[in-house]
């Protein structure tokens, strides 16, 4: 099958990135970093997460977020929702677009959400039904997919079943989250072709963290198969609380340069993503974690006005 000529970049970096930074981020820094991703040319921002303040301290100010961003015609500002209080949160300041997310292991999904696998699909189908009949689009995450940080591997078949039920539930696409970054590109493949057999593969959405490096290898595997959606975080930021040693989702500089590399188009401009690089980068006081944004910083660095 040839690659895909089109693919649709998800980035992340607001909210699974920022969920795991120790450094309490405040609302006008968030709202400058997603207003620049917007400047970028990014299709879709995920932007926030209502979920238990307690639980996540760093997305406490998610409501203040989604209504000081400027929302761009055309661009999507999803927000995670794990329950009926966290979709009312999130209709009330009026978001396009909710993910519900569960595990495709019983330990993880205890650790995350404090529920099993079957509670947390019961807990998404009213989150679903209600989004949709709001005209919310409903995107779903399964975590894990590729290796869990309590019970190790994990077989395809499990994870098939439980997307399987997303997309009964009325999800638009689901995206397979290899939480701790243990796949490779032949297991990659091995799970799309077996999730293939209850989901359209123009449904699924990789989500790759590059624990250990093979983020962008995965990609490619995933687009041979052709899925053409993939997750992405600028400068590499996030990670996952309730995985430890977790780093962050592929950098969406990284995942940029490979599909500018191979003629795929995106719509989104390397410059304005590396302005929105720098800007939280500086805010959080550390480098980007992509290689391409490195490379880039060290070859022809951003003008000063545009790194403010
Ligand atoms: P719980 O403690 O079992 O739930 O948490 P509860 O219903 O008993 O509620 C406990 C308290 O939280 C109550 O407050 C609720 O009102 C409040 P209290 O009475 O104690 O003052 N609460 C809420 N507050 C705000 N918004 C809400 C909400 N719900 C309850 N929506 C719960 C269950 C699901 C709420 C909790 O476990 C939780 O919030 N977990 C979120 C964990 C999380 O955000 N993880 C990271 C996102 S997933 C991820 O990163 C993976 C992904 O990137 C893909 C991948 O890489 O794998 C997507
Ligand atoms: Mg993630």
């Amino acid at each position: 099958m040839p690659l895909p000529r089109r693919v649709r970049i998800v980035e992340v970096g607001p909210r699974d990135g920022l969920q795991n930074e120790k450094a309490s981020v405040p609302t006008d820094v968030k709202v400058g970093l997603i207003d620049r991703l917007t400047d970028a040319g990014l299709p879709s921002i995920e932007a926030a997460s209502f979920v238990s303040p307690k639980w996540v301290p760093q997305m406490a100010d998610s409501a203040q977020v989604m209504a000081a961003i400027r929302k761009k015609p055309g661009v999507r500002y999803p927000v995670l929702t794990p329950n009926m209080k966290g979709l009312e949160a999130a209709l009330a300041v009026h978001c396009d677009e909710v993910a519900v997310f569960v595990a495709a292991t019983e330990s993880f999904s205890r650790k995350n959400i404090n529920c099993s696998i079957a509670e947390s699909l019961e807990r998404a189908r009213p989150v679903t039904e209600e989004a949709r009949a709001h005209g919310v689009r409903v995107r779903g995450y399964i975590s894990c997919v590729l290796g869990c940080p309590y019970e190790g591997e994990v077989e395809p078949q499990r994870v098939r079943d439980v997307a399987g039920v997303l997309k009964s539930l009325g999800c638009y696409e689901v995206s397979l989250g290899d939480t701790i970054g243990t796949g490779t590109a032949g297991k990659t493949q091995k799970l799309i072709s077996t999730i293939a057999e209850v989901i359209p593969i123009a449904e699924l959405a990789g989500h790759f963290h590059d624990t250990y490096g093979q983020a962008l290898a995965n990609v490619y595997a995933a687009m041979e198969l052709g899925v053409a959606t993939f997750d992405s975080s600028v400068a590499g930021l996030g990670g996952c609380p309730y995985a430890k040693g977790a780093t962050g989702n592929l950098a969406t500089e990284d995942l940029l340069y490979m599909l500018d590399g191979l003629d795929i188009e995106t719509g989104v401009d390397m410059t304005g993503l590396r302005i929105a690089g720098q800007y939280i980068c500086r805010f959080i006081g550390r480098a980007p974690v992509s290689r391409v944004a490195r490379a880039l910083d060290a070859k022809q660095p951003l003008s000063p006005e545009h790194a403010a």
